[in-house]
């Protein structure tokens, strides 16, 4: 496998794709695969609802979940980077932004609390 990008997650690791704009998240166990669905769900609704430029964006994601491909972040390196909350984020720290294409943008929208609210919007 390819460089790890960050610090491993508690239910994925993300790594470099031989695609230097792309990054592969893999889940750390078999258990874990249900993460990738649901952020790559969560994509889908994001751009259904028009704010997809919130979120670093998806590419492909295996049918199981055993592997998501997004385009590559720039990681924040201090919280006070942090941009303002939006009222459907759900416990997005600032550990899960990055910059990509000079917008801060979530990286990490792998959660069912986030759908639920964007499925309101
Ligand atoms: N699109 C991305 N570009 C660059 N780094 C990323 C990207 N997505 C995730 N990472 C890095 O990988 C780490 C783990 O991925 P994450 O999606 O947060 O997994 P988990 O769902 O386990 O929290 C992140 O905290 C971040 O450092
Ligand atoms: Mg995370």
């Amino acid at each position: 496998m390819n460089k790890i990008i960050g610090e491993p997650g508690s239910s994925r690791t993300t790594y470099q794709h031989e695609n230097p704009d792309w990054v592969i998240k893999k889940p750390n166990t078999t258990s874990h695969r249900h993460k990738n669905l649901q952020e790559w769900k969560t994509w889908q609704l994001a751009v259904e609802k028009g704010i997809e430029e919130l979120l670093v964006p998806c590419v492909k994601c295996a049918p199981d979940g055993d592997w998501l491909i997004m385009e590559r972040a720039e990681l924040l390196e201090d919280k006070r980077e942090r941009p303002p909350k939006l009222p459907w984020m759900h416990d997005a720290g600032w550990k899960n932004w990055g910059v990509h294409n000079g917008r801060k943008k979530l990286l990490d929208y792998a959660s069912s609390e986030i759908y639920k609210r964007l499925k309101q919007l």
